[in-house]
């Protein structure tokens, strides 16, 4: 990002901070509960948001040299991504063209060919039939050409692999995807991180309910009262939209301070966390010196299985700096493991039976927000 949106950025907390006000959206609203429990709701969702949008299947770090693959779910489908011969990042359906095993079971390794478990048909990394025992007799006239992998479009940019899911595409325009999103993506250098530590964690809850709970410092002073609320300030946090993506300031306590120095040595990164919602399922904090990324993968109204990584820089990531990197990771995990806690409370609330709205206040704008834009691709 450059200095001067930082300067912007922080000059605007600063002023709220001074005046004592939180970043208001004009008007406070009532949202409807069923959005978070319908499974039709749901379903469109599945189609046009999650299947419909470019999503992100892994970080680049995963397929590191030619030979190296890694299994992963992309909206509840069993994906297959490889690095070919040629250093072309590749992703098929992770399902036998014979007759649907699951091909690949391992998590990731380094393989050149894969050979199902069922009946050994076997495909190189580039999803071309290589292999059928008993071809001639069992299947004569087969055409191995017709029975590649079946591919899904992919991308990598900015560092991570991009698929897309949706029915008949070809491509996956991640820039277009992006938009104005692009240049702060390009600015996280993902592409120059590895993952520290990683969890998969599934929440009987929406997914919804997990992106939002980043979205507001409403609740910072309160639910985290034990963990990070005193690096924070009470109920002061920014947000931008930029298409459908968002991206939160979130201020450190240490914010007031940056008025004894010169604006030109002002740095977000000092004083705020930012956090991208890249829409629907990416979410990224990005701290002083590392980043989280949190996957959110949907699995119904009320259950989601969420993948937190630390990410950290390649060249900082030395012997010395493992119990350090550690400690963030686990503050990381003690802080959104309070989040998820009360989103799993507000999903069990919902299915009591009790009919009522939900109330987003004027500094819960980034919500009301985030809905619209969810509401926009379901119309
Ligand atoms: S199902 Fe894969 S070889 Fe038969
Ligand atoms: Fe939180």
């Amino acid at each position: 990002m450059d200095k001067q949106t930082q300067v912007e950025l922080l000059d605007e907390l600063v002023q709220l901070h001074q005046s004592k006000s939180p970043f208001l959206d004009e008007h406070w609203v009532k949202v409807d509960s069923d959005r978070y429990t319908s499974g039709k709701v749901f379903d469109r969702e599945r189609e046009r948001i999650h299947r419909g949008l470019p999503q992100i299947a892994a970080h680049v770090s995963a397929l590191a040299e030619p030979g190296a693959f890694v299994t992963v779910e992309v909206v509840g489908s069993p994906l297959l991504l490889t690095r070919d011969e040629q250093g072309d990042v590749r992703a098929f359906y992770n399902v036998c063209r014979h007759r649907g095993a699951q091909l690949v079971p391992e998590a990731a390794g380094c393989k050149h060919r894969f050979s199902c478990p069922y009946h050994a048909w076997t495909w190189n990394n580039a999803g071309d039939l290589i292999a059928v025992p008993h071809e001639k007799s069992g299947f004569p006239g087969l055409e191995r050409a017709e029975h590649g992998l079946h591919s899904v479009p992919c991308e990598v940019h900015a560092g991570w692999i991009w698929v897309n899911l949706a029915e008949g595409a070809e491509t996956v325009d991640v820039a277009a995807h992006l938009g104005e999103m692009a240049a702060d993506m390009e600015a996280m250098q993902a592409q120059d991180h590895v993952v520290f530590d990683c969890v998969t964690l599934d929440i009987p809850a929406n997914w919804k309910l997990l992106v939002e709970g980043g979205l507001e410092a409403y609740h910072f002073r309160v639910a985290h009262r034990n963990t990070i609320a005193p690096l924070f300030l009470d109920n002061l946090s920014s947000y931008r939209c930029f298409g459908p993506h968002m991206r939160s300031i979130l201020p450190r306590a240490t914010l007031p301070g940056i008025r004894e120095q010169a604006a030109s040595d002002w740095s977000l990164g000092e004083h705020a966390n930012v956090l991208y919602t890249v829409f629907a399922t990416a979410q990224f904090l990005v701290q002083e010196d590392h980043f989280i990324w949190i996957q959110s993968k949907p699995l119904d109204a009320g259950n989601t299985r969420l993948v937190l990584s630390t990410m950290v820089p390649v060249e900082a990531n030395t012997p010395e700096r493992q119990a350090y990197w550690k400690k963030n990771h686990e503050l990381t995990l003690v802080t959104l493991i309070e989040d998820f806690d009360l989103a799993e409370g507000i999903q069990r609330g919902f299915s009591s039976g009790v009919r009522q709205p939900l109330n987003f206040g004027r500094f819960e704008g980034a919500l009301e927000a985030f809905n619209r834009t969810v509401d926009g691709y379901l119309a």
